[in-house]
């Protein structure tokens, strides 16, 4: 989701990361002797072998050899293209567009959503962070699990407000999660599997479980109300033990108020008000209106990293809260020192922060004990220093100035913004996706950097508005308190350019050295949203896939082998059938003309590894 007028909520005084940054560059620029190595030169169709090696030359030394990314680039879509586009030496198909049935009675989706019992058992909207759990040998089937992150009233039930409960039923059932069974035929092509006991949706009238240290907290409301559901499911990550995490980001939008209603503290630094981002759920669905006494404390039940277990699809989802409160990007695990289980997350607003979870000890013998290694563990926050080191700061009772503000860890962790405010993390610029490279470094995509003004020496890219990423590397392989940080890339918009490239969003290392990016945020100039792949080793990067008019490309999953992968069109053409039609799939009586969103199954044609 690329919410451009997403409003400032951190009010205090900590210290921007752009201001770090800039203090950062410039004295890593006098050390290495111009901005060129600092920048990242994008690798063009036409210009592949001539400029394989010249990007991210300051962070990524070439050293020469095979580069792990060898395909022929794709140009970049004029803007308004209507049609998806990819390398030459690849394909892609369409599957699970929004609205394919998935549960009984597999009601059609026909030109347009119908009612809230049929989107029940349908795939979504607003596709976006996803995981594949093989099955068997796991290449030709699995269990696709599907962020749906968000849609809008016009496109999901074409009003601007709700008129009814069913309206607002019909917008509550497209977002959400689809679990879904999915087999690759002989013939190489990807479908549903009808009545597999996995397939499942999770919306936000699904019952739901709290667990960790703010379970049953005050602040939650009458513990007695039962809890139900997930909403704005961004993107997502796959435990060590075969679960899926998915994240909650912009949930403040989902409420308002009907009547009189004052904010608290809390709420503002969450981003509550009366209109939310325009659902008007609260009109219909007490649960969602901020003045209803009768639902007090249901904002703070979300906000949360939610886990389900694909192969349990009759088990309420569980909100893990020792992983904190707070707009949820995604949630990216590793194994650590110890076999601790260490997760990273982005908290996605302007001058929001980013996060790390660790586990207490190892998760194989937690798990051992009946104790969820999500459940017992420690949450940290950033902060970044400009002579390129940063701290992991403990977001802990203990802390003499939590201790000060809050009452419990239950409490602190409801507000973790307030906490993390409190002990002087770093404002950074809207962190999206991470990842963790097979070396333990640590990829993480910033959207924008729109705080840097003036370009001079010590800013060479301001402003930097087209995003950038930052790398880092903790001690005690991803368990420790302290880590080295640098710039690995820039993101640069050029105006029409074939290179142009804005808004790094999706983000994921392969175990081969390959990092695929994806961008989301509606390029410069019209131009279509992409799929990047550099080499981490030589900074080679090009460009493997665009979208259509309107859509973002959002989510990442494959197959063990890593010859599959998907991802997805989120909202093409905005849905306006103007735009696209995009994917025009199986024709119906009334012409099934309006974009839907999709997953792309994305191949090589000589079966390769995607990304080579
Ligand atoms: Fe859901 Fe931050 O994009
Ligand atoms: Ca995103
Ligand atoms: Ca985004
Ligand atoms: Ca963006």
């Amino acid at each position: 989701m690329n919410l451009e007028d997403d409003e400032t909520t951190n009010r205090s005084d900590n210290r921007p990361f752009a201001d770090v940054l800039a203090a950062r560059v410039s004295r890593r620029t006098a050390i290495a002797g111009g901005l060129a190595t600092m920048a990242t030169t994008f690798v063009a169709p036409s210009v592949v072998s001539a400029q394989a090696t010249n990007g991210n030359q300051a962070t990524a030394p070439g050293s020469g050899g095979r580069s792990r990314v060898n395909f022929e680039p794709v140009a970049i879509a004029d803007g308004g293209g209507p049609n998806p586009a990819i390398s030459p030496d690849y394909q892609y198909d369409v599957i699970l567009p929004w609205g394919e049935p998935i549960l009984p009675p597999y009601p059609e989706h026909v030109n347009g959503q119908k009612s809230a019992a049929d989107q029940e058992k349908q795939i979504g909207i607003g596709h976006d962070g996803m995981h594949f759990f093989p099955v068997g040998p796991g290449n030709g089937r699995g269990t696709l699990a599907l962020n749906h992150e968000f849609g809008r009233n016009t496109h999901v039930f074409g009003k601007d407000d709700p008129e009814s409960l069913e309206d607002v039923r019909l917008s509550q059932a497209a977002h959400g999660i689809s679990m879904v069974e999915i087999r690759k035929s002989s013939r190489g092509t990807w479908s549903v599997v009808r009545g597999h006991r996995r397939n499942r949706r999770v919306t936000v009238n699904t019952p739901v479980t709290f667990s960790g240290p703010a379970a049953g907290h005050p602040a939650l409301g009458d513990p007695t109300r039962p809890s139900y559901g997930t909403v704005n499911n961004c993107s997502s990550g796959a435990t060590p033990w075969g679960t899926y995490v998915t994240c909650e980001e912009n949930f403040n939008g989902y409420f308002g108020a009907t009547g009189g209603w004052t904010p608290t503290e809390s709420q503002s630094r969450y981003g509550f008000s009366e209109t939310g981002f325009g659902y008007g759920w609260e009109t219909f669905d007490p649960r969602f209106d901020l003045s209803s006494p009768d639902h007090t404390g249901e904002d703070n039940r979300f906000g949360w990293c939610v886990e389900i277990d694909p192969n349990k699809p009759r088990t309420a989802p569980v909100k893990r809260t020792a992983m904190g409160r707070f707009k949820h990007e995604g949630a990216a695990f590793t194994t650590g020192l110890g076999g601790k289980v260490v997760c990273y997350m982005g908290d996605d607003q302007r001058f929001d922060y980013i996060y790390k979870y660790v586990s207490r000890k190892s998760w194989r013998a937690m798990r051992a004990e009946g104790v969820s290694p999500l459940d017992d563990g420690d949450l940290y926050v950033a902060r970044f220093d400009d002579d390129g080191t940063g701290v992991w700061l403990h977001l802990d009772i203990a802390d003499p100035v939590l201790a000060n503000l809050f009452a419990d860890q239950g409490e602190l962790l409801i507000d973790t913004r307030l906490a993390a405010d409190a002990l002087g993390a770093t404002p950074m610029d809207r962190p999206e996706w991470a990842t963790v490279a097979p070396n333990g470094d640590v990829y993480c995509t910033l959207t924008n950097n729109s705080r840097r003004i003036e370009p001079n020496a010590a800013n060479p890219l301001a402003p930097n508005a087209d995003g950038h990423i930052i790398r880092w590397t903790d001690t005690r392989r991803n368990t420790g308190l302290e880590f080295e940080w640098d710039i690995y890339l820039f993101a640069q918009d050029t105006h029409g350019t074939d290179d142009t490239f804005s808004d790094p969003d999706g983000l994921w290392a392969d175990k081969h050295g390959r990092l695929f990016i994806e961008t989301d945020g509606g390029q410069k100039d019209g131009l279509n949203n992409q799929i990047m792949v550099a080499d981490l080793r030589t900074g080679d990067l090009r460009r493997l896939l665009t979208g259509v008019a309107g859509d973002e490309i959002t989510g990442i999953a494959y197959t063990p082998n890593q010859r599959i992968m998907f991802a997805n069109s989120q909202h093409p053409g905005n849905g306006d059938p103007n735009l696209t039609n995009f994917p025009v799939m199986n024709e119906t009586p009334d012409g099934a003309t309006i974009p839907r969103d999709a997953t792309f199954v994305i191949t090589k044609k000589d079966g390769g590894i995607v990304g080579s």
